[in-house]
């Protein structure tokens, strides 16, 4: 009886697991996923930065150093294959996929700019971090701002 059961279990465990692929095909899937796994890279460093600046992680010049390096080169890619047009929030299927507003991709888009100053926050961070906690703190600010201004206009809720 054991045994079946957890036959049974392991079957089901292998059909689940198997599933998703096919049931979760969508256009621009592999560009969708690259651009929100870049994001949540960019999110766990920021975060180890953000403990330091809060006093939640005692600060360390050449771990700060490290990571804000990590952002300076996030900041320094070529995303543009990430970005195709019609991989917006409002595409046929895309629903629940991405929370990439369609106006990333107007004519009068900002988006660009918008990284920009993402980018060069990160350099601000780079020179800084690692030179003190307060050097640290006063780039954390522009840095979370770059994040916010781009997701108010460009990411949905
Ligand atoms: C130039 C615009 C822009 C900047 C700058 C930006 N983001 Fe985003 N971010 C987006 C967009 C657009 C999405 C939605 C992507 C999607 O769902 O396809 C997103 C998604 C995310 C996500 C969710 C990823 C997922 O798993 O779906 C996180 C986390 C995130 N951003 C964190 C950050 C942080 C932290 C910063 C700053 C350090 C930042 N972002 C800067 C535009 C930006």
């Amino acid at each position: 009886m054991k045994m079946f059961v957890k036959a049974v279990l392991c079957a089901t465990a292998l059909t689940a697991a198997a599933a998703p692929a096919v049931a979760e095909d969508f256009a621009f899937k592999d560009q969708i996923e690259a651009r929100q796994g870049y994001f949540q890279m960019v999110k766990f460093n920021m975060g180890v930065l953000g403990e330091m600046a809060k006093g939640k992680r005692d600060y360390d010049a050449d771990l700060a150093q490290a990571i804000a390096n990590n952002l300076k080169n996030a900041g320094a890619m070529d995303n543009s294959l990430m970005w195709p047009k019609g991989s917006d929030m409002d595409a046929d299927g895309l629903s629940g996929h991405t929370k990439a507003k369609a106006d990333i991709w107007q004519a009068d888009s900002e988006v660009g700019a918008k990284f920009e100053d993402f980018a060069a926050a990160t350099e601000t961070m780079a020179a800084n971090a690692g030179q003190g906690l307060d050097a640290l703190r006063g780039a954390i600010g522009p840095l979370g701002k770059s994040c916010k201004s781009c997701h108010t206009d460009y990411r949905a809720k």
